[in-house]
Formats: structure tokens, sequence, C-alpha cells
């Protein structure tokens, strides 16, 4: 491990190879890189100092680099200890910017990288989970008067602030990027669908044509998983407990079965639920011999893995993110990434070009919380639908794509009530 005064990562020999990687994604990420632009001249975060709570890929450095042109001060952990890319890491912590953050790093570990963070009394805070804002609001009460404001990036990050807003709990103003259209529709759906296929293959690297596929909830990035396995021939199967998103699954084509079902028929299963205990022991018992269990939610309580180590007389690790449960009643059943996200764990995370659309949401949300949050009261947060259409626009202007626009009169068509038959 490499420490210094503000910065503790794997190696920092690895710099030079994370430095090309994010050289990668910014060349995929032209909104951002738009917005940095813009940034040099106006410095919108100068003075700010953020701590960051986030999976540490090439594409968060490159919204890491944007905030420190913007004038701001940063520092950062992962939000996983298993997400971490140990060479963009080390190029962050080689041109100055305080991280602590190593792949495979302990829960203890987690938790003292997070504090960490938070040692130079941030004015922003930055969170994909919400566990930085919840230790901000447990271990360090001190330093919230000093907070403007908050950003969540996940569906389960926005489930916790909104249950602490509810509870009178939360202290300071939260903006929920996860719930923007041009986050969720996007990443949660066409990025979720690609990288969970994709640490599924670099994890196993078995056919998916054929099999069984069980993706648990039809939510935004089960939709999006269900959609990229049937395109790569898996016979894919749902299971739901929101009966609208069932509804949908089903006029999307696709088989709707309890997991208590889906469990003695299914080959792979995927979790996307943001729930626990979706898999369990009784699920377990019915497997096929091989069948292969990971989860792409943000927690790693979908799978209940403390029932399956009950079944199990031994582990063994097969491949990387890859490990064989020797089951009592003879079978065997493979884990992915220890059940935390498959996407992030065994692969990269999402594709450069759609975590350009969410990380825009990002600086533009820490931008208005610089100039706003000081008169904002602690609540959740949504960006306005303008914004949404700003960047899509934006987005499509870097794909060289033209839209139609209304004409003035079918703008008051738009909004003319009495136009009928
Ligand atoms: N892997 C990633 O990179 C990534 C990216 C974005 C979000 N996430 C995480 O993925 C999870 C899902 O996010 P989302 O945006 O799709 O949420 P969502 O609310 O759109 O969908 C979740 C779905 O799961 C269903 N569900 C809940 N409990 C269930 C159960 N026991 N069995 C079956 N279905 C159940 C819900 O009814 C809902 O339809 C969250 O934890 C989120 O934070 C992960």
């Amino acid at each position: 491990m490499d420490q210094g005064g503000n910065y503790k990562v794997r190696d920092l020999k690895l710099a030079e190879d994370g430095r090309k990687r994010i050289q990668w994604a910014e060349s995929r990420m032209q909104v951002l890189m738009e917005l940095r632009k813009r940034a040099e001249k106006d410095r919108p975060l100068a003075g700010m100092r953020i701590a960051g709570c986030l999976h540490v890929t090439k594409e968060t450095a490159v919204l890491v680099r944007t905030l420190k042109v913007a004038g701001a001060e940063v520092s950062w952990s992962g939000c996983n200890p298993l997400s971490t890319q140990d060479d963009v890491a080390a190029a962050l912590a080689d041109e100055g910017t305080s991280i602590y953050a190593w792949h495979g790093m302990s829960v203890d570990d987690f938790y003292w990288a997070i504090d960490k963070t938070t040692e130079f009394d941030p004015l922003l805070t930055l969170d994909d989970g919400a566990d930085l804002i919840f230790r901000m609001h447990s271990t360090h009460k001190g330093k919230i008067p000093k907070i403007l404001g908050g950003t969540e990036e996940t569906t389960t990050g926005v489930h916790r602030l909104r249950a602490m807003a509810a509870d009178g709990a939360l202290k300071y103003p939260v903006i929920a990027v996860n719930d923007t259209e041009t986050k969720w529709d996007f990443d949660n759906v066409y990025g979720t669908g690609q990288s969970s296929i994709d640490g599924i293959l670099r994890a196993t690297s078995v056919l998916l044509a054929g099999k069984n596929f069980v993706v648990a909830g039809y939510g935004h990035c089960g939709k999006g998983t269900a959609m990229r396995a049937r395109g790569m021939g898996a016979n894919v199967i749902v299971s739901e407990v929101k009966p609208t998103n069932a509804l949908k699954a089903i006029l999307d084509g696709f088989r709707v079965m309890p997991m208590d079902e889906a469990a003695g028929i299914g080959d792979i299963f995927i979790t996307a639920t943001g729930m626990k205990d979706v898999i369990v022991g009784r699920h377990f018992d019915r497997m096929k011999d091989g069948a292969i269990v990971c989860n792409t939610g943000h927690y790693d309580c979908e799978i209940n893995l403390n029932q399956l180590a009950e079944r199990t007389s031994k582990v063994t690790e097969i491949r990387r993110a890859c490990e064989e449960y020797n089951l009592k009643n003879g079978r065997s059943i493979y884990v992915l990434a220890k059940g935390r996200l498959v996407n992030l764990a065994a692969a990269e995370g999402h594709p450069s070009e759609v975590m350009d659309m969410s990380f825009a949401n990002q600086y533009l949300s820490l931008c208005k919380l610089a100039r706003e949050g000081k008169d904002l009261k602690p609540d959740v947060y949504d960006l306005p639908d303008e914004q949404d259409q700003e960047l899509a626009r934006l987005k499509l202007e870097t794909l060289g794509i033209e839209i139609d626009e209304l004409s003035d009169e079918q703008r008051s068509y738009e909004t003319d009530y009495s136009a009928g038959t």
C-alpha cells in the first residue's frame, strides 16, 4: 500500500496506466468536457471543499478533474470495497488529489477512508449510496453546520435520504441526481444493462445464448439487464414484487414468476432490486448444479450469502470474482464478486458515454448547491426538467444528431385547451 499526507492507494506506480485510462474516458465524455471548458473561465466551485464517496473509476476521475478545474478542493473515497480501479486511484493521488481508496479494502478501512475525506471540513458532499452523508449525520455531526448541501448518485441512496428526510433526520439539502431523467433512464438502464453482462462474462466467460437468465427486479437496472441478456440469446425470466413493473416485463415479452419457482429453472441469476434477501436459503436449495448467482444492486444484501454458507462445505475461488460453493447437497453454486455490484467489481462499471450525462448532472448539481445551498431547507430535491433537456441537447450535439423543434404555432397548440376535434 502507498500512503502519503493526503492519500492511501494500492500502488502509486500504477499512475501511468491510470492516466491512460482516464484519457480514454475523457475522449468519450464530451458533455462533461464541454462543461469543464466553460468552468476554466467561470470557476463556479472556487473556494468549495467537496468530499466525495463514489466508485473510483476512470469516469469518476474525469468528474474529479472537472471539479478541480472549476475551483474546488476535493477529497475522495470509494463507495464500495471492491469497485476501486487501483490504477485510476494512483493517477488521482499522483496529480495531488486527496484520495483514500483501494480494491479489496475491509469494511473498517472503508469507513476509515470516508472519515479521512471529512477531515478538511467539507462544504459539499457527493454520495453514491449515502454512506458518507450518513456518516456526517452520525459520527461527524459537528461538521454539519458548515455544509451547504450534498448530492446522491443512486436509487438506494435516494431511498435512504428520503427516509431520513421523512423522519426529520436529514440536516442539509440534498439533490437526488439519480432521479433525473438523463441519469435514471440512461445510466441505470443502458449502463447497468451492458456493464452487468460485461461483469458476468469477465467473471465466467459462459455462453449466454440458450441459458435461463433470471433477473430479480424489473425497475431501471433490471429492465436494462433483461434487455441486454435477451440480446445475447438468453431466455430471460423476471421476478418482481410491484404489479405494474411485472406487467411491463410481461408486455416486453419476458416470463414472470416468483423467485421460488424461478430458482429451480435458472442457470444465471442477477438481483437488481435494492432490497435485501431476494435470494435466500430455500432458493439455493432448489437451484440446479452449476447455477451462477450475482447482484447488480447497490448493497451486497440482495443475495443472502450467510444462508448459502450454512449449506456449504467448501468455497474455492475458481477465477477472478468467481467463487464455487460446494453445497452439502452435492451441487455447486457459483457466486460472482462476493454478491457485490458485479458490473463494478468484476468489470469496469458503466461505459464512459453513459456516465457522461450522470456526472454532468453531478457537476451542475454541485454548482447549484454552491450558489443556492445556504438558502435551501434540509430536504431531498429533484432537478428541473430544463437541466435534463439541456444536457440531452448537448449530448445529441456531441453525437452529431439534430432533432426537430416546435414551431411557434405548435407551441401555442400545446396550451390551447379550446382546440379539439
Ligand atoms: N450496478 C450499478 O452500477 C447500479 C447503477 C444504478 C443503480 N444501481 C442500484 O440498483 C438497484 C436498483 O436500482 P433501480 O434504479 O433499478 O431501482 P428501481 O426502483 O427502478 O427498480 C427496483 C425494482 O426492484 C423491485 N423489487 C423490490 N424488491 C423486490 C424483490 N424482493 N423481488 C423482486 N423485485 C423486487 C421493485 O419493485 C422495482 O421494480 C439499487 O440498489 C440501485 O442503487 C446499481
